[in-house]
């Protein structure tokens, strides 16, 4: 097994032909600056039918696989487009992806309007030399698109509700966070809920203000102090990834943002308003094991411990809860990080379980009795 060190990520379109993959994968792939390696333009130059796949031949998978392999191990990201219509496609990429030793991203692309993939289809001209397009009723023809159902979940975006840009923020945010949060099955692009109007202070950055703190979405020169404590052994004592480098700091920071596109919470970054400091970050956030519950987080640079930021931040938040419609916020601690453990009781979070994930003990908290 070849073991890519860098972070790269197997993005993975599927789905029909005329729901929207090919114009999602190039705007993506533009965003990460990762090769479109789009499956029906090998089957083209080869010759094949577009449903030369189904029908068991499978050399435009063969190439693209090689393409996006090679992407990956030089340190890219690869944003694959393809129909992947059986099982054999699907497996070929998890294949791929556990080769190479990347996490892989699976985005099933639909259009729940029927009369808008029709037309999708029928306006659809070939981009590419030689190319046959597919006809509306070669689509409807098609055994249907589904997943089996022992197959990993995937995030789904429908093209006929989402909008491009928001689309690729979200799944670009998904390949920016820590490896760990690309893993997450449940789809981010559910609908979701907005504050209606999260500017405080008549700045439309400002998330929330306390007496000493001023909670807010990100800011580029918030990278530097970021990286720097997710790089302290001692504020990443708890975490079993340990110290973070470089690119998986920023790489979370766009992620904390990111979340406010996409839920309409995040986790903040939390400055100090005396004299403008970075301190780190606290919010809401969907916990990589448990998406369908909202988890409180905290994290700040080793400087700012013991003068009861964390707790002044989380309070504003846990605050905040009912008027954003959440009636449940979890918190979930390691059980030997007695600071955040004590944060957590002195908001009046409440001990609901006791679990161990991965070897390690785990106290679950939550703001319901
Ligand atoms: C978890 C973490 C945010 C807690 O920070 P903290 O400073 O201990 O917590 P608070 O901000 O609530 O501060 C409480 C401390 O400030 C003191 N304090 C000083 N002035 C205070 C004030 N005006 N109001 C309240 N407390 C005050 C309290 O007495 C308490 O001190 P103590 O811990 O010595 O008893 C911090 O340890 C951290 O970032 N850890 C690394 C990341 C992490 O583990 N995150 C949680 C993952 S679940």
């Amino acid at each position: 097994m070849i073991t890519v060190e860098s972070g790269s990520v197997l993005v993975v379109l599927s789905g029909l032909p005329g729901v929207g993959k090919t114009t999602l994968a190039r705007e993506l792939a533009r965003s990460l600056g990762a090769p479109h390696v789009r499956v029906d333009a090998f089957e083209t130059a080869l010759g094949l039918r577009a449903t030369s796949a189904r029908d068991g031949d499978p050399t435009g998978y063969r190439l693209a696989h090689v393409v996006a392999g090679d992407a990956l191990q030089s340190g890219r990201h690869a944003v694959v487009d393809a129909v992947n219509p059986v099982r054999e496609a699907r497996d070929g990429w998890r294949a791929l992806a556990s080769e190479v030793g990347v996490p892989l991203l699976e985005v099933d692309v639909v259009c729940s309007d029927p009369e808008l993939h029709e037309r999708r289809v029928r306006e659809r001209t070939a981009d590419l030399p030689g190319q046959v397009v597919p006809t509306w009723e070669g689509v409807t023809g098609r055994p249907a698109w589904r997943r089996d159902a022992d197959e990993p979940a995937a995030v789904v975006v429908d093209t006929a509700t989402t909008a491009l840009a928001r689309a690729v923020v979200e799944l670009r945010a998904r390949v920016d966070a820590h490896p760990e949060q690309v893993a997450v099955p449940a789809s981010l692009l559910a609908p979701h809920h907005r504050f209606g109007a999260w500017a405080v202070r008549g700045e439309p950055e400002v998330v929330l203000e306390t007496e000493r703190l001023v909670l807010r979405r990100w800011r580029e020169a918030d990278l530097e102090p970021f990286a720097a404590m997710n790089a302290d052994p001692e504020v990443m004592e708890h975490f079993s990834s340990g110290p973070m480098d470089r690119a998986a700091s920023d790489g979370l920071a766009r992620y904390a943002d990111a979340c406010f596109e996409v839920h309409g919470f995040g986790l903040a970054a939390v400055e100090r308003t005396d004299d403008g400091a970075f301190l780190g970050f606290c919010g809401f956030g969907r916990h990589r094991r448990r998406p369908e519950a909202v988890e409180v987080g905290w994290r700040l640079a080793r400087h700012a411990w013991g003068h009861g930021y964390a707790t002044e931040a989380g309070r504003a938040w846990l605050e905040a809860a009912p008027g954003i419609g959440l009636e449940r916020v979890a918190c979930y601690v390691t059980a030997t990080n007695r600071r955040s453990l004590a944060v957590a009781r002195r908001l009046g979070l409440v001990v609901e379980e006791e679990d161990v994930w991965a070897g390690q003990p785990v106290v679950v908290l939550s703001t319901r009795p």
